[in-house]
């Protein structure tokens, strides 16, 4: 439930196409980059054989479109012997801004992991928010094995099982199909069918720079951390190894971020990777 307002899911369907696109635009605006190209994604994905097109699905409230996510498949790839090993993946994941944070999301996942479940796949592996998706069971990739092209681990890479031993013996490279790696001149190209929208402006580290420790400030940037957008990249453990933040300057950036209209980390004590089954 959405407030007192029911959720419904269904497939998503080709009166759906446009209105999704542009959901899935104004959801992801700004959000890592100053435009985005996740609604082109999605144009190209739902042409792709690697869509799972039953789990192409929207959300709707009171009749209106308020979420998408689709789920197409990728493989985990084992380096040295060039075994594929069959996994799926989702994304974009969109819900309309005016609408986040009520639980729409969530409604989308839990409907789909089990959806995805019911029709035989046995795990999933992405990329996303890492202090999002561990509501859902998913946990850092690196801890079954499985890392990004080239062996790097981070935390916004993440596996889920969907079924007892669903990663048993899956361990290697993730590699999401082809049409992941988007050509910016045909997302720019892509975008002006859409109404302008100007740039979003990023808002650079140093607008909280005398908020935190001065020591964080210059641990973050080592961290890769040039706009606080950036952060939505590092999950709230990394940041606290990387930077050498305690609890209460985690609690503070977390504040920070959210004055700046920007989710991130996981509340203080939430043990991002308990209360789900382990099914590995
Ligand atoms: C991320 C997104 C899909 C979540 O869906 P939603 O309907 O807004 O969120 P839900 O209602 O399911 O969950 C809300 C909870 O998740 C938390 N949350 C949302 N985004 C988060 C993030 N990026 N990092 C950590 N926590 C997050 C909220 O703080 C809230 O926490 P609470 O339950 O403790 O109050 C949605 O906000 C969205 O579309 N964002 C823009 C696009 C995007 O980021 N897509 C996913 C890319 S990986």
């Amino acid at each position: 439930m959405e407030g007192q307002r029911t959720i419904t899911l269904r497939r998503e369907e080709p009166r759906d196409h446009r209105a999704v696109e542009e959901l899935t635009r104004d959801a992801f605006w700004g959000l890592f980059a100053p435009r985005c190209d996740e609604h082109l994604l999605v144009h190209l994905l739902r042409e792709s054989p690697a869509l799972v097109p039953e789990l192409d699905v929207v959300a709707e409230v009171g009749g209106e479109l308020v979420g998408h996510v689709m789920y197409s498949r990728a493989v985990v790839v084992e380096p040295a012997t060039g075994t594929a090993h069959g996994v799926l993946t989702f994304g974009p994941l969109s819900v309309r801004p005016d609408r986040q944070a009520a639980g729409v999301g969530a409604a989308l996942m839990r409907h789909t992991l089990a959806q995805a479940a019911e029709l035989g796949h046995r795990a999933v592996v992405v990329y996303g928010h890492p202090d999002y998706y561990p509501r859902f069971g998913f946990r850092p990739a690196a801890g079954f094995g499985i890392t990004a092209p080239g062996g790097a681990t981070f935390d916004a890479l993440m596996a889920l099982p969907l079924v007892p031993g669903g990663l048993h013996g899956v361990t290697g490279e993730f590699h999401e199909d082809g049409v992941f790696v988007v050509d910016p001149e045909r997302a720019a190209e892509f975008d002006r069918d859409f109404p302008p929208r100007a740039d979003a402006v990023l808002h650079p580290l140093d607008a909280v720079e005398g908020r935190l420790p001065a020591a964080a400030s210059r641990a973050l940037r080592t961290l890769g951390v040039r706009h606080l957008e950036d952060l939505r990249r590092l999950s709230r453990t990394e940041v606290a190894a990387g930077a050498g933040l305690d609890d209460e300057a985690c609690d503070a950036l977390r504040g920070l971020l959210a004055e700046h209209g920007i989710r991130w980390g996981a509340p203080r004590g939430h043990s991002a990777w308990t209360g789900t089954t382990d099914l590995s």
